[in-house]
């Protein structure tokens, strides 16, 4: 069933979704959700040639759209952008903070600035899209989603960088659901677990740690990006009013089971990739 068929098309007639890091995975899976129930999208990334490709997804779909490239480190950037969103499509009603950054490294093979990139791009960025939006979602009593990770609550090896962001972010949603309550603001976050076709996934786990990832989700299969937007479009509608300052998993239950079954997958990969260096190296010398 589709998720038009859901929702009245007047309920979101008049919304206008911003979408951080909308121009590929669970993020555009997210944004055009939005476009499919009949909400104006707007979507920022760092790569015009992604937001194009994504824009025209999203214009299929029926949506006004507006797509500015601006990378969420840089808090103008983003102010920019709302500014322009508001002039294009009418003031933010809903904000999606997706934008993010990964890589498996363990922490003490990584460099303070590869730990802070991505909490400059994770929790930063997520700071900053909700600061320069927020006049226009006072005006709008509108709604914000952050993209959190199960990595926020739960240890996973070579994570730490992430980790310490999602759990960041996690924390500055339920403070910002306090503060901005009583203007009407709510603000939710939503923890994927790992969704088909995703740069995440490509990043975290190669083809045999994918079959391993499998054996540790209840539900015995990756999540869709379609999913994680129907999270996002229930969250902005008038179904969930009085939910703030919450979580939603939608992980096929993986997060349920812990994380060795993931360490041990990345542990046997390093092991794999030491064995197959030495053996090179032994080869040339021979
Ligand atoms: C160790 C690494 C690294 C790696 C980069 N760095 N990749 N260190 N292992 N694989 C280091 C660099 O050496 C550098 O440190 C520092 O990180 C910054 O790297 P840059 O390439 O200069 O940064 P930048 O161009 O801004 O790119 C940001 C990035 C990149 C995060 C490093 O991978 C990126 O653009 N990713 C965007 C797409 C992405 O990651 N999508 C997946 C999101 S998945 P030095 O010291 O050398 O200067 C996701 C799922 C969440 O978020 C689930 C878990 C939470």
């Amino acid at each position: 069933m589709k998720i038009s068929e859901f929702y009245p098309r007047e309920v979101f007639a008049n919304r206008t979704v911003f979408v951080t890091g909308g121009g590929s995975g669970i993020n555009l899976g997210i944004a055009k959700s939005y476009a499919a129930v009949g909400a104006k999208v707007a979507i920022c990334g760092r790569t015009e040639e992604k937001l194009d490709h994504a824009k025209s997804e999203l214009e299929a779909l029926g949506a006004k759209t507006h797509a500015v490239v601006a990378d969420v480190r840089d808090y103008d950037a983003l102010q920019h952008a709302c500014d322009q969103i508001q002039v294009s499509l009418g003031p933010i009603t809903d904000l999606v903070c997706g934008a993010a950054g990964n890589f498996l490294c363990s922490a003490n093979e990584m460099s303070a600035n590869a730990f802070r990139t991505v909490i400059d791009i994770d929790l930063m960025g997520t700071f900053n899209a909700t600061r320069a939006a927020f006049e226009q979602l006072k005006e709008t009593k509108g709604c914000v989603l952050m993209v959190s990770a199960g990595q926020a609550y739960m240890p996973y090896t070579h994570q730490a960088h992430a980790g310490a962001a999602k759990a960041g972010i996690e924390n500055l949603a339920k403070n910002l659901a306090l503060e901005w309550g009583p203007l009407g603001i709510r603000i939710n976050t939503v923890v994927p677990g790992p969704i088909e076709g995703t740069e995440g996934v490509k990043r975290l786990a190669d083809e045999k740690q994918k079959h391993m990832m499998l054996q540790s989700i209840p539900l015995r299969r990756l999540g869709l990006p379609e999913e994680i937007g129907q999270v996002a479009v229930f969250l902005s509608s008038p179904m969930a009013a009085y939910i703030t300052g919450s979580q939603i998993v939608c992980d096929g239950g993986m997060n349920l089971s812990g994380s060795a079954l993931f360490n041990m997958g990345v542990h046997q990969a390093q092991a794999a990739r030491a064995a197959h260096a030495t053996k090179s190296s032994n080869d040339q010398e021979e």
